[in-house]
């Protein structure tokens, strides 16, 4: 099973991804925790383009389309390795963040075809404003107007493959986002809801 959270930056993914991993090992599954981009050496090109100031340029944005799908490519073999081991891979960020930051998405999905798809995507949603709040602004993507159309742009995929999409309201306070997180999830890997406040 490959669960995947995703969202717009200042959305608590990787606070979440600790989280949900805590909760599922404590009810007796096997982890992977993955992250994107990775620490490979083009996931470290991709970092050093995301603080330049043509980052969202729409020539800079094609180019770290390649370059988040090459990235991509490299965790891939691991994730199919863990899952044979009957493991749960959480990952923070898939495609979808391609998806929804890069545009293009009839391309982004033609380079990104032979990525795994998630078996559940944990959307944290949140409000554009408190995003930028929380955000430390050190990427040129850590902008109102930019995020608000990946934002919308992560509904519209959500809206568009409702099986695998849950939407949490990431505007809650964190009790409520952890227990939502658990209902969404819980019905995946059969795990009991009934204790779940
Ligand atoms: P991330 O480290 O998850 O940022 P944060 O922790 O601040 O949420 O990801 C770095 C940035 O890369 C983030 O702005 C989202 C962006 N991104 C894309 O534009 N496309 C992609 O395919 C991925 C995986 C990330």
């Amino acid at each position: 099973m490959y669960i995947c959270l995703e969202g717009i930056d200042g959305g608590g993914k990787s606070t979440q991804v600790e989280f949900l991993s805590g909760w599922l090992i404590d009810s007796g599954f096997k982890v992977k925790k993955v992250v994107e981009p990775t620490d490979s050496e083009i996931g470290l090109l991709i970092r050093k383009i995301l603080t330049s100031p043509d980052a969202t340029s729409s020539n800079t944005q094609k180019i770290l389309g390649l370059l988040f799908a090459a990235d991509r490519l490299t965790l891939m073999e691991k994730i199919s390795k863990y899952e044979e081991e009957n493991k749960i891979v959480i990952s923070d960020r898939s495609f979808y963040s391609s998806l929804a930051y890069q545009n293009h998405q009839k391309w982004v999905f033609e380079i990104n075809k032979f990525a795994k798809k998630p078996d559940l995507v944990l959307l944290l949603d949140l409000d554009v404003d408190v995003a930028i709040e929380r955000c430390l602004e050190e990427d040129e993507f850590e902008k109102k107007f930019f995020l608000a159309n990946v934002k919308d742009n992560y509904l519209d995929l959500a809206q568009n493959d409702k099986n695998i999409f849950k939407i949490i309201n990431a505007n809650n306070g964190p009790k409520k986002v952890q227990s939502d997180i658990k209902k969404a999830v819980a019905p995946f890997l059969d795990v009991c809801v009934s204790g779940i406040e």
